[in-house]
Order: C-alpha cells, then sequence, then structure tokens
C-alpha cells in the first residue's frame, strides 16, 4: 500500500467523475481519479456524446450533400466513405479523451488504472494492468455511471444486435436497421444510419417518440423524420430476436397481434441503469433505491458518511451535463462551500435534424400541476436567418407563468435548438421573466430571434407573425 493518503478519491473519469476531480484539484484537495479502462472520459467521451455527435454532424454533411445543395445551386457527385468517417470520429474522441489527462496534469490529479472496489470508507481496492493496490483517502465520490439495459428474449450479439457503442462503429451500412425505443439513442444512431443510407424503423412502446418532452414539439419531429424516410410503430416492441446467418429475425408485438420482421441490424435503445457492479457498495451497507441507483441526499451523501455519489449512477435524468453540475456542486460542498444544482433549469437535447431541445416544466405538466400559464409560440418559417439557412420546419414555445411571467419552461425544435436552449436555461436560472427576454437585443438576422419572438409572443406581440 503507497503511504499517500488523498483527500478525495473519485471512482470513474466520465463527466461526472473527472470535472468533479478538477474541480477538487482547483480547491486544493489531493485528488486521485481510478477509472477502469485506461482511456479517461467516460461513456460521455469514449462510446456516447461526443462519438455519437461526430457522425451526426458528418451524417448530416452527407445528407446535405445529396439532398439539400442542389436548391442551394450546388450540384455535387457524392458518395459514402465510411472508414474515413469512423476515423475522424475516433479522432475526435481521442483529441477530447487525451485533453483529460492533460488537464488531470494542469489540476494535480492523479489518475489511476484500474477497477475500484470499497473495502471501507477510507480504503479501495484497485485491481488494474498494473497488479492489485490498495488506496487510502478521506473522502470517496462515486461516480460509475451506467450501461445500456437489456431487453429480455433479444440477446445483444455485439453484430446484429446491438446497443449504442456498437452502433457508434458498424462496419457498414446496414440495409435495414430495426430500432427498439424511440428515445434519445434510437432517434439520433437511427438518424445516422438513415441519413447513410439504411431503412430505418423504430419499434415505440408509448404512443410518441420521446414521450418526456414536449408533446407537440415531439409529433413535429415525429413529422420531419418521417419525412427523411424514418418509419415509426407505435404501442409496439420486439418480444424475441434471433440472429440467421446475416439478418435477425425480430417477433413484433404490436397489441394482441404479432409479427415478424427481417433486418440487418436490431439496435436496443430502452434505456440505461445505474453501473454499480463489483464496486462492493451494497457490501458497505450503501442504500439504493428500487432502480439499482445509489440513494444521495441534498449534499450527495451516501447513507454511508465520507462516500458521495454523483451522474449517471444516482436518480435524476442521465446526461453529460447533470453529472458535471453534481460533481462540481459535491466537491464544493466537500469544501464548505454552497455548491448547487438547479434541477428545474436542466435542459435536455435530442440531436436530430431538426433538433429537439427543452428546459423546465411542458405545457402538458403545467397543466396537470394546475399551474396558470402564457404560451408564447414562433415559428422558423417566419425568421429570416432559418429561411436563408432553407430551414422552415420548427418553432420556440415559451412557458411563463400567468401571474408572474416567470418563464417555467421552453421548447424548441428547429435548426441549432441545442444552442439556442441555452439563453432560455439561463433565464429560467435567473429567474427572468419573458418580458425580459422579449426586451433585450438580439442580433439581426438570428435564429435567436426566434426566441426573442416567441417571449413577445407569450404577451401576444410578436412582430413578425
Ligand atoms: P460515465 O460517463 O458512465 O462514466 C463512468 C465511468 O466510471 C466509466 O468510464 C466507467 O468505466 C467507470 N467505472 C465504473 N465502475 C468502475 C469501477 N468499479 N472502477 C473504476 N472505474 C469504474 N448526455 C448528454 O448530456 N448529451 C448527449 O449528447 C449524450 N449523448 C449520449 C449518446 C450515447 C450514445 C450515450 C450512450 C449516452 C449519451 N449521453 C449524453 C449520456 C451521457 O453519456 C451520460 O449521462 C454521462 O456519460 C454520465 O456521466 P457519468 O460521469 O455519470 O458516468
Ligand atoms: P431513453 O430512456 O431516452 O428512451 C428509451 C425509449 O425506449 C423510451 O421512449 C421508451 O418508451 C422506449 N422503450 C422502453 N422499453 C421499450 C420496449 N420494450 N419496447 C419499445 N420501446 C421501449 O433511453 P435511451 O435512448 O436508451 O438513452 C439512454 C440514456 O442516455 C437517456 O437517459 C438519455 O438521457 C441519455 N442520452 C442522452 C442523449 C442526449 O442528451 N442527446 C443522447 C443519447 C443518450
Amino acid at each position: 500500500m503507497s503511504d499517500t493518503i488523498y483527500d478525495l478519491v473519485v471512482i470513474g473519469s466520465g463527466p461526472g467523475g473527472y470535472v468533479a476531480a478538477i474541480r477538487a484539484g482547483q480547491l486544493g484537495f489531493n485528488t486521485a481519479c481510478i477509472e477502469r479502462y485506461p482511456i479517461l472520459g467516460g461513456v460521455c467521451l469514449n462510446v456516447g456524446c461526443i462519438p455519437s455527435k461526430a457522425l451526426l454532424d458528418s451524417s448530416e454533411h452527407f445528407h446535405n450533400a445529396k439532398h439539400a445543395f442542389a436548391a442551394h445551386g450546388i450540384k455535387a457527385e457524392v458518395s459514402l466513405d465510411l472508414p474515413t468517417m469512423m476515423k475522424r470520429k475516433d479522432q475526435v474522441v481521442f483529441e477530447l479523451t487525451r485533453g483529460v489527462g492533460t488537464l488531470f496534469k494542469k489540476n494535480k490529479v492523479t489518475p489511476i488504472q484500474g477497477v475500484a472496489r470499497l473495502v471501507s470508507p477510507t480504503e479501495i481496492e484497485v485491481k488494474g494492468d498494473a497488479g492489485t493496490q490498495r488506496i487510502k483517502t478521506r473522502r470517496i465520490l462515486i461516480a460509475t455511471g451506467s450501461k445500456p439495459i437489456a431487453l429480455p428474449g433479444v440477446p445483444y450479439d455485439g453484430k446484429r444486435i446491438v446497443h449504442s457503442t456498437d452502433a457508434l462503429s458498424l462496419p457498414e451500412v446496414p440495409k435495414k436497421m430495426i430500432v427498439i425505443g424511440a428515445g434519445a439513442i434510437g432517434l439520433e444512431l437511427g438518424s445516422v444510419w438513415m441519413r447513410l443510407g439504411a431503412e430505418v424503423t423504430v419499434l415505440e412502446f408509448m404512443d410518441r417518440p420521446v414521450a418526456g418532452m414536449d408533446k407537440r414539439s415531439g409529433e413535429l419531429l415525429k413529422r420531419a423524420l418521417e419525412k427523411q424516410g424514418m418509419k415509426f410503430r407505435f404501442k409496439a416492441s420486439a418480444k424475441s430476436a434471433v440472429v440467421k446467418g446475416k439478418q435477425v429475425e425480430v417477433t413484433v408485438a404490436e397489441g394482441d397481434k404479432t409479427t415478424t420482421e427481417t433486418c440487418d441490424v436490431l439496435l436496443v435503445a430502452v434505456g440505461r441503469r445505474a453501473y454499480t457492479d463489483g464496486l462492493g457498495a451494497k457490501e458497505l451497507g450503501i442504500a439504493m433505491d428500487e432502480k439499482g441507483r445509489v440513494k444521495v441526499d441534498a449534499h450527495y451523501q451516501t447513507s454511508v458518511p465520507g462516500i458521495w455519489a454523483i451522474g449517471d449512477c444516482t436518480p435524476g435524468p442521465m446526461l453529460a451535463h447533470k453529472a458535471e453540475e453534481e460533481g462540481i456542486a459535491a466537491v464544493e460542498m466537500m469544501a464548505g462551500q454552497p455548491g448547487h444544482v438547479a434541477y428545474h433549469c436542466i435542459p435536455n437535447v435530442v440531436y436530430t435534424w431538426p433538433e429537439l431541445a427543452g428546459v423546465g416544466v411542458t405545457e402538458e405538466e403545467a397543466a396537470e400541476k394546475g399551474l396558470q400559464v402564457n404560451v408564447g409560440m414562433f415559428p422558423f418559417l417566419a425568421n429570416g436567418r432559418a429561411k436563408a439557412m432553407g430551414e422552415r420546419d420548427g418553432q420556440v414555445k415559451i412557458i411563463a407563468d400567468a401571474k408572474t411571467d416567470r418563464i417555467v419552461g421552453a421548447h424548441i425544435i428547429g435548426p441549432r435548438a441545442s444552442d439556442l436552449i441555452a439563453e432560455l436555461a439561463f433565464a429560467m436560472e435567473m429567474g427572468a421573466a419573458a418580458e425580459d427576454v422579449a426586451r433585450s437585443v438580439h442580433a439581426h438576422p438570428t435564429l435567436p430571434e426566434a426566441v426573442k419572438e416567441a417571449a413577445l409572443a407569450v404577451a401576444k406581440r410578436a412582430i413578425h407573425i
């Protein structure tokens, strides 16, 4: 055992863990971060947010070159070089994951490779490439993230029946792909392969895609994706699937009906589960909820003093920025500072095209809660910049408290909704009223003007519609 006693050991180097470790370094904690893989960055950087966005951007270029350039007066002969597209994605991942190592050096965080197991609140066993070691620490932060859920009767084989990780590196474009689950992963990776030429059918349990998000925006997204060729079957799922040669035979259950469909690749994207396998958390008496997530209090402390937890392995939305903010807040509170996460202002984005983004309550939730609200909407069809770009689909919707005019929710479907939602998340965090957004000067001609117009529309005084 080494003589070092760390102030904090973070287990997991995903966006929750590595950001927490950096913040701890900044605050003067002698910090180590244990990661089972030799490459830092967790799911998000290696097999999640980053590679999926790299492929979304590349496939969007391909799709536009084939289908949108002509309208701009550009003639192009286009063909796909999938290995180069994949290499570019891998390079993006390589540079960003290497960057985490550089940031660790800068902030004096010690990376330790290996699988961590809790021995006590002050001791961790690490089995890595360099053998087994015991680490001593004053505090432990669990940031072990999540793994894909498997569907009973639909066993992953990594080639034909795949989860998101495999779907980021398919060796060729499938002719036919079936996706189970119309959530973020299903729609994003379904979009990637559809744009590259696959015929994509999505099976979804619920009666609409991304059911947790704004209903109308979800409908508009479904329509836009259908226009691009994606097929949806709602209230449907797969009962079982078997690989037969180069095909997958999928038994699809739709109401009382059962049919058999075939495809080259079946992507299962029905959610993720907290990952604490082999961590020894239960053995140490750390309380878990019914979904196997680590229970924490408002200070991210687990039921065992001296051990904290954040990110995907704890309750709440499984989002990188949620994990990051929790990591920072947890460490700041350990240092006696007032760490804080505004859970009602966490944006959620689906990076399809058009993009879908939301923050705060939806109209449906406002009605359920009996909130009196005013709603302002503005379509991109009436926005000068969107028109110049050739983007006609989508709208901005702002929901404001009827009495105070404070923004309580915002939902955008349209071009760069992912970037546009930031203004409204910030407005909500600052307790701004729709009037505040409506009165602030927005550059012309820009997409954010649609946000301003939706804010004006809350008081029924939009100018351009
Ligand atoms: P993780 O990123 O899961 O990291 C946990 C780390 O802990 C892993 O590296 C793991 O190896 C390590 N670990 C686990 N157990 C041990 C152990 N015992 N010892 C040592 N190390 C251990 N979110 C967004 O906000 N935006 C997106 O665009 C987005 N896109 C996504 C796309 C895909 C395809 C997927 C799968 C997810 C996406 N997400 C996105 C979700 C996002 O990746 C997660 O919310 C985020 O990674 C959670 O961060 P985390 O730090 O909690 O855990
Ligand atoms: P998800 O929870 O977002 O969506 C799963 C979908 O599958 C839901 O619509 C659900 O109704 C459906 N479903 C569940 N069981 C089913 C079944 N048996 N048959 C048919 N449909 C079924 O989960 P997803 O897409 O797997 O993503 C996992 C996590 O990763 C999410 O929590 C998400 O937040 C995160 N993520 C975030 C992204 C982003 O922020 N852009 C991108 C990708 C993932």
